[in-house]
């Protein structure tokens, strides 16, 4: 009987690579989402992939009476990997109390609800940004984290310290948080990625929305960084290597595998690459000339940051394998079908 495995924001970019991951690895699906940030066609196209439809239940995670009614009526989940959250970091400046409430209750929901329903499995998708910039390079799991850039980030941290004090004061619960550094790129098949609603705040979709000629020239924000080009730095993950992780993770926790009850892995490829050089590797990959502009430094930002992958790669028996280009010319790939653009 094949295990299930609740995917919360199942139907949002990283959530529904790991959905067809998960279903490729032989795990049934259910997906929670709200759609405030994704369309329910995902959901056909990750059955074009993995030629099976996940279980999908329409509503909010942070609304209690329908998260108990959900689980309530769903008693065969072994394991959790809780996705949906407000990851806008502007927008998070502008309404934090939507970004408190949604990201934080969500996770306050479901974690009674494990209690309740005896679901001991959990992995959170936790984000490199509760490193802030850090004093030393490369970033390890011990690396102390730092007060957030945002609202965003803050929910992160918070929701981090939410499931190590849970798991710490109810032993029968385990639970993964998993630090993102910067996920890019799309499905080999183009039928799932990226698809932020309005401008987009991320490096790699603004390039690919540019390139597509749905955007003006794209602002490199700022090139006075202590770096090799003077732009900032971070650890761009393959999006697919990066939901290969989460199914490691899963069956770490459904085999008794973890050596403690809270872990944390850092996951990221290794590598640092400047704004500039991700322009240079997507030109070379796609043979298209990006038109862009040096402007000011983003308020916010954090000048470098990548890490150190050795903890993921030694503990969980993952690596990153997906390089740069490959990774551009998917997000490429992904606009163009999108578009619809030969
Ligand atoms: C990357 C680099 C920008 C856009 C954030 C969150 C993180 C995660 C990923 C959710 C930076 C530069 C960007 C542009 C640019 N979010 N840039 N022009 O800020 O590292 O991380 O998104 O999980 O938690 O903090 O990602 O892609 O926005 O920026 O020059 O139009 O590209 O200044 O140096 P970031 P990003």
């Amino acid at each position: 009987m094949a295990q299930t495995i609740l995917v919360t924001g199942g139907t949002g970019y990283i959530g529904s690579h790991t959905v067809v991951e998960l279903q490729n690895a032989g795990f049934e699906v259910i997906i929670v989402d709200d759609l405030s940030n994704s369309g329910i066609d995902v959901l056909d196209n990750i059955e074009k992939i993995t030629g099976k439809k996940p279980q999908f239940e329409q509503f909010n995670l942070a609304d209690t009476q329908k998260t108990d009614d959900f689980f309530n009526k769903n008693q065969n989940i072994d394991a959790i990997i809780h996705f949906a959250a407000s990851k806008a970091v502007g927008e998070s400046v502008q309404i934090p109390l939507h970004y408190y409430r949604n990201n934080l209750v969500s996770l306050i929901n479901i974690l009674d609800c494990q209690l309740k329903y005896e679901i001991p499995n959990i992995v959170f998708s936790s984000s490199c940004t509760v490193y802030g910039q850090p004093d030393v390079l490369p970033v390890t799991e011990q690396t102390p984290r730092k007060d957030a850039e945002s609202p965003y980030g803050n929910t992160k941290r918070v929701n981090e310290d939410i499931l190590r004090d849970s798991i710490a004061a109810y032993p029968q619960l385990k639970g993964i948080a998993l630090r993102y550094f910067n996920p890019i790129g799309a499905h080999p098949s183009a039928l799932i990625g990226e698809l932020p609603l309005g401008v987009p705040q991320n490096l790699v979709p603004f390039i690919t929305q540019s390139a597509a000629g749905l955007r003006g020239e794209l602002k490199v924000f700022g090139n006075d960084y202590d770096t090799t080009d003077g732009s900032a730095v971070r650890d761009y993950i393959n999006v697919v290597d990066l939901a290969k992780a989460h199914v490691v993770a899963i069956e770490r926790l459904l085999k008794e595998k973890n050596k403690a009850n809270y872990e944390v892995f850092n996951l990221g490829t290794g590598e640092g690459l400047s704004v500039l050089q991700v322009v240079k590797g997507f030109e070379k990959a796609t043979g298209i000339k990006l038109n862009y502009k040096i402007v000011d430094r983003r308020a916010g930002d954090v000048e470098k940051i990548w890490a150190d992958t050795t903890y993921a790669n030694d503990e969980l028996g993952w690596k990153a394998e997906k390089g740069l280009e490959e990774t551009l010319l998917s997000a490429w790939n992904w606009e163009k079908r999108v578009r619809e653009i030969e």
